[in-house]
């Protein structure tokens, strides 16, 4: 704006463009800059203490902010409210996630394939002081999977305890014992076999691997499970060669035969005792002499086997027709008891492998919940048992089905082998082919073996040693890295068809 002077004229004079433009020049002028319209504010800056009216907030103090710095292991000591990110309510109700007091599923195939949660195998360890419920637990959970399509298979019942789930589902288990007629041949073919002499050279030679796999891993679980003094009997390459061509001898698989013949563990240690040329010639021994030498050990161990603990129960072909189509199936070994927990063990081994064999070449969809119940009892016997246990767990990836393993404690896995041991070490690879573990309560004196072997932090620590112990069925389920405190809840029925006192209010 200019200022005029009272005779109206400008008192500035004419500026240096206007003076120019009087001279025909024109100087370019600035643009006029056009302020763009305002936006309509959305947000307002509220006050530290909020609006000064009533009614919208307003704080007479500001809230203070204090900054603090811990590890995760003390931070629920301060915020003890806060839980594990839940999982997806599909599969079994067990029973009540104690932190979030909501219901707790459990789906380990269904986990698998939920990327939001940290397991990539379906396997469930359970462990836990005798007592406290794990038998229940699998049982509990076993029957509700049955809702989703699952069917059952209790591959050795040391206790019988799994006759009543039978009886539920109508289904009369088989019982295994010395006298009764139950047989079951750990070296069956299982479904493998099927259409064998319409099978092209490759895929025969595939199954046959798979197969001849399978058995050399048993033997070598019970070969080594045998003891001279306090050492295992060993397992060497030379063995294996010698196992390995047997078997291919006996069920013809060396000459090429279309039909493959069933053989059994007697049959094998008669030939290993009466080797014939070819079989001399083949695992390139000098004579019968240095076979029959060379081989003493391994023919001894196999010996004790078939006179002893396999006598009359693993010894001969199957007996039985397993309905794989049935809800549950059960062996019952409780007759085995007298004979003592390495007996009861080696059992347990013959129908881990035997039950492998036979869900080798599962139908798709036919999803089983295998139940290994007091497997610590295998476990004991050595480091090739430990390795049996584990192939026959491997397996589970492949066709879908769950299995659940039940031990005492984490460090029954390390009793095949002293600490650092090629055993112990096999051991605790075992423990991560399954994603899944639920700990039961432990006696303090385990705590630090639940930190060493599973790397529980002091608060799951407590928590297994602690709470748990309070209460049957009370377990830390442990799936992936996640921590879940969970009560199994039995239903009355089910209270009944898991209860294992008979004998204690029968004394009573
Ligand atoms: N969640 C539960 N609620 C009520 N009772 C339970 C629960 N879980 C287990 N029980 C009862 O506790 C008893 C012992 O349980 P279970 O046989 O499952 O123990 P376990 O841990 O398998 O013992 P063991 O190591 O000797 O085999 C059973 O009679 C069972 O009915
Ligand atoms: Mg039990």
């Amino acid at each position: 704006m200019s200022a005029r002077t009272p005779a109206g004229r400008n008192a500035g004079g004419r500026n240096v463009s206007r003076l120019l433009a009087d001279f025909g020049h024109d100087l370019p002028s600035a643009p006029t800059s056009t302020a763009a319209a305002k936006e309509a504010r959305l947000f307002r800056h509220a006050p530290r203490r909020g609006p000064r009216w009533a009614g919208a907030g307003w704080s007479p103090a500001s809230a203070p902010v204090s900054s603090w710095r811990m590890t995760s292991d003390q931070t629920p000591v301060l915020w003890p409210f806060i839980s594990t990110p839940g999982l997806p309510p599909t599969g079994a109700q067990m029973g009540i996630d104690m932190l979030s007091g909501g219901a707790f599923y459990a789906d380990p195939n269904g986990w698998v394939l939920d990327d939001d949660v940290p397991v990539t195998n379906p396997n469930l360890f359970s462990f836990g002081k005798p007592g406290r419920g794990k038998s229940a637990t699998t049982k509990a959970f076993c029957l509700r999977m049955t809702d989703f399509g699952y069917r059952i298979l209790v591959l050795g019942d040391p206790k019988d305890e799994y006759e009543g789930l039978c009886k539920f589902f109508g289904v009369e288990p088989f019982a295994i014992g010395p006298g009764l007629p139950t047989r079951i041949n750990p070296l069956a073919f299982g479904p493998l076999l099927a259409g064998w002499d319409q099978l092209d050279a490759t895929e025969a030679q595939a199954r046959a691997a798979v197969v001849f796999g399978r058995w050399l891993t048993l033997v070598r679980g019970l070969v080594g499970s045998q003891r001279i003094g306090d050492q295992r009997v060993p397992f060497g390459p030379s063995d294996e060669v010698v196992v390995k061509t047997a078997l291919q001898k006996l069920t013809g698989y060396i000459l090429g035969q279309t039909q493959l013949t069933e053989t059994t563990i007697p049959q094998l240690w008669h030939l290993l005792n009466n080797p014939t040329d070819d079989l001399i010639e083949e695992c390139r021994y000098a004579g019968e002499r240095h076979f029959l030498d060379d081989t003493r050990l391994l023919r001894d161990a196999l010996g004790q086997l078939v006179s002893g603990a396999l006598a009359g129960l693993f010894d001969d072909h199957t007996t039985i027709d397993v309905d794989w189509a049935a809800p549950i199936q059960s062996l019952s070994l409780s007759r085995l008891e007298p004979l003592g927990d390495e007996a009861i063990g080696i059992a347990l081994t013959c129908l881990n492998s035997w039950g492998r064999g036979m869900r080798e070449m599962a139908a798709p969809g036919d999803l089983r919940v295998v139940v290994r119940d007091e497997s610590w009892k295998q476990l004991r016997l050595g480091p090739e048992a430990v390795k049996s246990f584990d192939a026959d767990l491997r397996l589970s990836r492949r066709d879908g089905d769950v299995q659940f393993a039940v031990a005492h404690k984490p460090s029954d896995l390390l009793s095949a082998g002293d600490t650092g041991s090629q055993a112990a070490t096999i051991a605790k690879d075992l423990l991560h082919l399954a994603d899944v573990k639920v700990l039961h309560g432990q006696d303090l004196g385990v705590a630090r073996e639940l930190e060493s072997m599973l790397g529980l932090g002091p608060m799951a620590q407590d928590l297994v040693t602690g709470w748990a112990m309070q209460g049957k069925g009370r377990a830390l389920w442990c799936v992936g890295e996640q921590h879940y405190k969970v009560q199994t809840v039995l239903h009355p029925v089910e209270l009944h068809l898991t209860f294992t006192n008979q004998a204690l209010t029968g004394a009573a």
